[in-house]
């Protein structure tokens, strides 16, 4: 994997044209994301989490202000496969096999600049999958098929991944065991992580660092630094702590 990458956030604005005026979905957004840092995106439904994720990914141009990451515009750390992306939907391909729906990156980028030479396999072998690597997708249930998509953006071998909430469709305990593996590979490999979520002790649970938007227009009313030890408890008095210190932040910008 290539070295990590922070990502920077100069008085970023969005808006969209929207019937009947003008729609502000986010404003003023000053922030400056440490190479290798989990931090975690937390605010109510239509906030702009998900705005601010396709920002960073280049996948909208901000209306006002700017977002370069490594000192880059976002296109052209996506055009250098720099950048791997998750959401709700594992858009695996139906006619390909869980190695073939691995390997698609690289066959995609021709070019192996992922991962320090770890094959297909390996990747499936990290998210406990290397037995159904000859199965297609549709026989595989939601969890596995987020694991597949999990070693897909591996493969990619990006030193950013955005993820939009991909476990959010999935059972309680098929989410923690999912969220505790991508904690795993991200101690492994160290990319930057900005994670989108609804659920605040999962927040907790996995960031240095936990933003909280305000709702639309979504600005940042809370900046939680998170030092607990890995792996955290969430029944231990420190973790409720700042649990309730990201609570209070939602609930003061009214969410
Ligand atoms: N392409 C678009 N065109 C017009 N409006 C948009 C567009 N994308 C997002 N919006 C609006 O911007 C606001 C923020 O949307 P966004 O999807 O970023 O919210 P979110 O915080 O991700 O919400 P959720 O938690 O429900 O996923 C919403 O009011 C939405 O209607
Ligand atoms: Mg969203």
């Amino acid at each position: 994997m290539s070295p990590t990458i922070d990502v920077q956030l100069t008085d970023v604005w969005q808006e969209f044209p929207a019937y009947p005026s003008r729609l502000t979905a986010l404003r003023e957004i000053d922030l400056t994301i440490a190479p290798g840092s989990f931090v975690s995106i937390v605010g109510g439904s239509g906030c702009g989490k998900s705005t601010l994720l396709q920002l960073v990914a280049g996948l909208q141009m901000p209306a006002r202000g700017e977002v370069r990451i490594a000192g880059k515009r976002p296109s052209s750390l996506r055009k250098a496969k720099q950048i791997g992306w998750m959401s709700q939907q594992a858009a695996l391909l139906p006619w390909r096999t869980v190695l073939e729906n691995v390997q698609l990156p690289r066959q995609v980028n021709r070019r192996t600049n992922g991962t320090d030479g770890i094959g297909a396999q390996d990747m499936l072998k990290l998210v406990n999958l290397q037995e159904f690597a000859a199965a297609y997708p549709h026989t595989l249930s939601g969890g596995m098929q987020q694991r597949v998509a999990l070693a897909r953006t591996l493969a990619v071998g990006a030193s950013l991944w955005l993820m939009d909430e991909p476990f959010a469709s999935l059972d309680e305990l098929t989410r923690e065991s999912l969220t505790n593996e991508l904690l795993a590979l991200w101690q492994q490999f160290h990319p930057t992580v900005l994670w989108v979520t609804h659920n605040l002790a999962e927040a907790v649970r996995l960031s240095d660092r936990i933003i909280v938007l305000s709702p639309r227009p979504g600005r940042i009313v809370g900046d939680v630094h998170v030092s607990l030890a890995r792996r955290r408890d969430d029944t231990c008095e420190a973790f409720q702590v700042v649990l309730r210190q990201v609570r209070t932040s939602l609930q003061g910008a009214g969410s």
